[in-house]
Parts: C-alpha cells; sequence; structure tokens
C-alpha cells in the first residue's frame, strides 16, 4: 500500500485526508503539533470505516517520525493571517513552521513527492524546496487546481451544465494576479465564447480571482478548505496513481514562459515522480502580461524572504 502524510491535521489537512480516505488508494497519516489532535480526527474518520468501505490505515499523531517513507507529504501546517497581521508577519511565522516541517521530510521522507498548500503558497513552496534540498520535480504547489476548479464552477453554474465539462486553466501565482486563460477554456468541447460574451466571462474571471476572499468574508475566522481539500486530493491521486493528468500547479521554473528560479503557477504533468514535465503553451500579449504581473507579484514575495531567511 501507498503511504501518503498530512501536515497539519487543521481544516484544509483533514479535508484533504477526507477525500483521500474515500479513494482508497493509500495509508494516510496526520501530523499536527497539537496534542491529541491528529490522532482524535484518524479515529473519528476510522469510525466511518464500515459505512465508507475503507480498508486503508488513517492514523494521527505530533511524531513527525510517524510519516517515514510516505510516497507523498502534504504541508498544510501554518497559521492563516489574523487581524493585526501583516504579510511580512504571516510570512515570517509560516516560514519558520515550514522550515521544521521540510527538515523532518528530508529526514524521514527523502524519495517522497511534496504538495505544499500552506501560504503565501508560491514563496513557501521555495523554502520546502531548499529545506528539502529535493529535486525540483519533486516539490509542487497546490493553487491552480483550486482556482480552475473555481474558474469551472462558476462558468457551469451561469450556463446549467455539469462543472465537469468546463476545462480550463487558471496559471500565474496563487492571490489577486492569478491568471485564467479564457482562449483555452471549453465547454463540452466547444471554445466558451459560443456560449457567453466577453463581459461575462470578464465577471466569472473576477468571481475566480474573489473566490477565495468571498469565502473568508463568509466564513469570518479562518479560509475555504472543500475545494482546496478536494483538489489537494486530485493532486494526491495523480501522483500516487502515476495518472500523468495534466493540471495547473505552482511549479519551479528555470527559463519556462521567460520566468527563472521562481514557482509559478503553470500546467504540469503529475505523475508518480511529481512535476513530470512543464507544459509550455502559447499565451496572448494580454495573457502573457498579466502572467509577468503575477510573476513580479512573487519576486516581490521572494525578495521579501530573502530580507530574514537564510536556507539551513
Ligand atoms: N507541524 C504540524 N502542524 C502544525 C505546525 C507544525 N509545526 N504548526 C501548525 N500546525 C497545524 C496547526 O496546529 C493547525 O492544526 O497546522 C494546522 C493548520 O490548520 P488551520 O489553522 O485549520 O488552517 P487551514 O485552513 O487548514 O489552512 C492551512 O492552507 O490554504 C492554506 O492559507 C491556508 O496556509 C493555510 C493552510
Amino acid at each position: 500500500m501507498k503511504k501518503v502524510s498530512i501536515i497539519g491535521a487543521g481544516n484544509v489537512g483533514a479535508t484533504s485526508v477526507y477525500y483521500i480516505a474515500e479513494k482508497n488508494i493509500a495509508d494516510i497519516v496526520m501530523v499536527d503539533v497539537v496534542e491529541g489532535l491528529a490522532e482524535k480526527k484518524a479515529l473519528d474518520f476510522l469510525h466511518s470505516a464500515a459505512l465508507r468501505n475503507y480498508n486503508i490505515s488513517i492514523t494521527g499523531s505530533n511524531d513527525y517520525s510517524k510519516m517515514r517513507d510516505s510516497d507523498v507529504v502534504v504541508v498544510t501546517a501554518g497559521v492563516p493571517r489574523k487581524p493585526g497581521m501583516n504579510r511580512m508577519d504571516l510570512l515570517k511565522t509560516n516560514v519558520s513552521i515550514v522550515k521544521i516541517v521540510s527538515q523532518k521530510i528530508a529526514q524521514y521522507c527523502p524519495n517522497a513527492v511534496v504538495i505544499v498548500v500552506t501560504n503565501p503558497l508560491d514563496i513557501i513552496a521555495m523554502v520546502v524546496l531548499r529545506e528539502t534540498g529535493f529535486a525540483l520535480k519533486k516539490v509542487v504547489g497546490m493553487a491552480g487546481a483550486l482556482d480552475s476548479t473555481r474558474f469551472r464552477y462558476f462558468i457551469a453554474e451561469r450556463l446549467g451544465v455539469w462543472p465537469g465539462d468546463v476545462m480550463t486553466m487558471v496559471l500565474g501565482g496563487h492571490g489577486d494576479e492569478m491568471v485564467p486563460l479564457k482562449g483555452y477554456t471549453s465547454v463540452g468541447g466547444f471554445p466558451v465564447n459560443q456560449f457567453l460574451d466577453d463581459a461575462s466571462i470578464e465577471v466569472m474571471i473576477k468571481r475566480t480571482r474573489d473566490g477565495g476572499g468571498e469565502i473568508v468574508k463568509y466564513l469570518k475566522t479562518g479560509s475555504a478548505f472543500y475545494a482546496p481539500g478536494a483538489s489537494v486530493a486530485k493532486m494526491v491521486e495523480a501522483i500516487i496513481k502515476d495518472e500523468r493528468r495534466i493540471m495547473a500547479a505552482s511549479a519551479y521554473l528555470r527559463g519556462e514562459y521567460g520566468y527563472h528560479n521562481t514557482y509559478l503557477g503553470v500546467p504540469v504533468l503529475l505523475g508518480k515522480n511529481g512535476v513530470e514535465k512543464i507544459i509550455t503553451i502559447e499565451l496572448t500579449p494580454d495573457e502573457k502580461q498579466a502572467l509577468d504581473a503575477s510573476a513580479n507579484a512573487v519576486r516581490e514575495g521572494i525578495a521579501m524572504l530573502e530580507t530574514f531567511y537564510a536556507p539551513g
């Protein structure tokens, strides 16, 4: 049986476990610093085993060594941004958390593929890459899958069709600068502009961009977790089953799309080794300009990181 570890048994971590468990594809270990939290949630999941036909093991611990030899490790550990906390405070806190987590991953799971979820995503992915010392393809960020599924939902809702029949890609950094690709969006295989005019599509692009914020506004004390958990599960499944699926994810770029040494959301081929391939497609001048703005925002985040962070 393959093994997946989820670090951080909070909202996104536990929801990811739920969706992965439903697939029966791997044993699951949850690790959290809060005493008893991961144990409690694991036991609660197992209580449903008879009803949900689980034949995998689900365990929880605050001992990192329990993730030993995982095939995939998902990093959701971190703190959400609280009132009064600026971007720099959030970055410093989450960097200090993922630094420890990454060192443990390198120690116990040297062959794992790591999916980073903790925000600010593209910057935290960079820290995980440096701290684990893993190959570039082995550290990937979850963002594009989530942004794309939101965009698919908004289009499907508007047209009254099944969201699975809407195909699209949302590139760029995970944040206000995300870049939904209109030209590559289709419904049942037909270009979306056969169904919707430009102004309507723009409304849905705006809603996608504000998707995370809209949930925060409703929840008040936290951020989204069902769609993020489902997005994590999709990536985990692609890797565990070596499905070679194409989806948007944050990957380390070395010249692709004209960007160097940065994480950014691009189309990737996901398989057992993580990012098996970065897929380069042609962008319109507008899309390229939007992606440039996105890459610049990530670059600013990396510059912020470098004011206080040294690997090791
Ligand atoms: N090791 C393991 N777990 C940790 C550590 C650590 N060093 N530090 C914090 N945690 C745990 C917390 O105890 C908490 O249970 O991480 C969990 C985070 O869960 P939530 O606070 O519920 O946050 P969540 O909504 O799951 O978001 C997690 O994903 O989407 C991003 O922006 C989001 O960065 C955030 C992350």
